[in-house]
């Protein structure tokens, strides 16, 4: 089967990883094409797939951008589009792995009359995206679309509630390679002195630097948590969030947090930090569509507790396989966390469990399966 993959993004953010395992299987007889060069083109490149930046200049709508904007921008869509119905020819599906690439794969399908895939990794609510994005998205994918992945059950509701065709929608869950979960134990030993943890505990953060990724929650927490609790966090501002960055400086200068708290900016190797933690946090204050960092953790064989809203209830059973707490209350962040300090024994038998049910939920080759079955319809 071949398939043109379309993604607006040059950067690693979850859509973009996830994509990745999704090409692989079809990596002889694809192309992805980006809509940016970056970081994202380089991770496709070191697996051999093939990989082309199609536009010659970024594309400076945002999500909750206006009509006016919309309109204006779609002149200088132009020429990718002119670009995307050619390659498209030669394609079976046109793939669209974010929402202004299923704009350009919208028009390049009905041109070329090759079959549109749209993968909704977004929960489309107005948090999120403004009225004429949502609006765009849904007519797009109706109109267009013979497939809609959403990446939970949370991201097909909002779709289905914002108008969006349930017919078309089917939810596939993130995949993962659970091989690439395990660490080395002599490392992690390092990784622990290097950050000078010996007899402390460590929870993680794991997540680009975004006020709605909430790594200010778990700033405040840490005031409510015994000393000896510090913290990382793991991720960049992908998306040029600058003011939050400083912010979240100035909390940790505020609340006396300098030796409890290290920013260490973005790391290929989530995997070793990961398992060189006690607990991870994952504190986003609007709902997750899915959140990839719940899965790693749990692969890893590290407890989680994660926000309770959007596609993580579908992720965590509580208490069985991690916790959940609601969203911006850094009280009970801070309970979770002292809780699973003092109790390593309890916290180890969730990670456990959690491990055995993510292997068997998220394992690639199943849900790449699940792929394949549906993209093989499509045709
Ligand atoms: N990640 C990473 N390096 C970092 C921080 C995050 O590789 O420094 C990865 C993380 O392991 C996860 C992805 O980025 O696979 C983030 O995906 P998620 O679904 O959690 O959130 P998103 O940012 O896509 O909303
Ligand atoms: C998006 C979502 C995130 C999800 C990822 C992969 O980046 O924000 O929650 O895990 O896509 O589907």
């Amino acid at each position: 089967m071949k398939i043109l993959f379309l993604d607006q993004s040059g950067k690693l953010g979850g859509a973009e990883l996830c994509l990745i395992d999704i090409v692989k299987p079809y990596r002889d007889s694809c192309l992805v094409g980006l809509f940016a060069d970056g970081p994202f083109r380089h991770l496709l490149e070191q697996e051999h797939i093939s990989v082309q930046v199609l536009a010659t200049q970024p594309i400076r709508v945002g999500k909750e951008s206006s009509l006016l904007q919309g309109v204006t921008s779609v002149s200088l869509l132009l020429p990718l589009i002119t670009k995307v119905v050619r390659l498209s020819r030669k394609y079976d599906i046109i793939y669209a792995n974010t929402q202004k690439a299923l704009v350009v794969a919208a028009v390049a399908s009905f041109i070329s009359r090759r079959p549109l895939v749209y993968h909704l990794h977004d929960i489309l609510s107005t948090e999120h995206f403004s009225r004429t994005n949502r609006l765009l998205a849904v007519t797009l994918a109706n109109r267009f679309a013979s497939l809609v992945i959403a990446n939970s059950q949370a991201s097909q509701a909002a779709f289905v509630e914002a108008g969006g065709r349930p017919d078309i929608t089917e939810v596939v869950y993130n995949g993962f390679e659970p091989e690439f979960y395990r660490s080395n134990d002599s490392n992690l030993n390092q990784l622990r002195q290097q950050f000078g943890l010996n007899g402390r505990f460590l929870v993680g953060h794991f997540s680009r630097l975004s006020p709605w990724k909430g790594q200010h929650v778990l700033l405040e927490a840490l005031v409510y948590c015994p000393e000896n609790v510090t913290a990382i966090l793991v991720g960049d501002a992908l998306f040029g969030e600058q003011d939050y960055v400083q912010y979240l400086h100035e909390r940790v200068a505020a609340l006396g947090l300098e030796k409890r708290v290290r920013f260490l900016g973005f790391r290929s190797d989530v995997v070793q930090l990961m398992s060189a933690c006690d607990l991870i946090a994952h504190t986003s204050t609007s709902p997750e569509p899915f959140g990839r960092v719940i899965v790693e953790a749990m692969l890893c064989g590290r407890p989680v507790v994660a926000t309770a809203a959007g596609g993580v209830v579908e992720l965590v059973e509580p208490d069985v396989t991690g916790w959940l707490v609601p969203p911006s209350d850094p009280q009970q962040l801070a309970e979770v966390i002292t809780n699973c300090c003092n109790q390593p024994e309890h916290a180890a038998a969730i990670a456990h469990q959690a491990k055995i049910q993510a292997n068997q939920r998220f394992n690639l080759t199943n849900i790449n399966q699940q792929i394949a079955q549906l993209l093989v319809q499509v045709i």
